[in-house]
């Protein structure tokens, strides 16, 4: 069984979040989601439209995810990849070379975004920021 992880904050779901899920998936067997919590989003200077609660329960109905885990710090990923027996971690290539460090651990991927779509356009186009 190959296990991946991915990390992100996945507000007001959309198809580059699907597409991203869809190929971390398409990976291995088994994907886990750090979804970053209230907390570290605020930290990251981020204001999420629907709560960590919300954004989880969506994440959940996503076919593609077997497990979403609370992310509160950008220490812990090497911690997840082992107490979650992690093979591979992915993430979209707007974080390209940015978590290099873990290929000690695992196996690191980034992936191509999706274009012309994210949380923060939608929010502009919809006047929420
Ligand atoms: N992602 C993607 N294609 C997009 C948007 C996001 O592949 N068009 C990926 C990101 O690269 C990341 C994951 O989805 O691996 C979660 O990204 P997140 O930052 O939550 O979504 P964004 O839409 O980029 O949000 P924001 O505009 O707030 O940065």
């Amino acid at each position: 069984m190959k296990r991946i992880i991915t990390y992100g904050t996945f507000d007001l779901l959309h198809y580059g979040h699907i597409n991203l899920l869809k190929r971390a998936k398409a990976k291995g067997d088994y994907l886990v989601v750090g979804l970053s919590t209230d907390n570290f989003n605020t930290k990251k200077g981020k204001t999420s439209y629907f709560t960590y609660e919300e954004r989880k329960k969506l994440l959940e109905a996503i076919r593609y995810v077997d497990l979403v885990i609370p992310e509160d710090n950008w220490e812990q990923k090497t911690k997840d990849i082992v107490d979650y027996n992690i093979d591979c971690f992915v993430i979209g290539d707007d974080w390209l070379n940015k978590f290099d460090d873990l290929k000690n651990h695992c196996e690191v991927e980034y992936l191509d975004r999706t274009p012309e779509i994210s949380t923060t356009k939608i929010k502009k186009e919809l006047k929420l920021t």
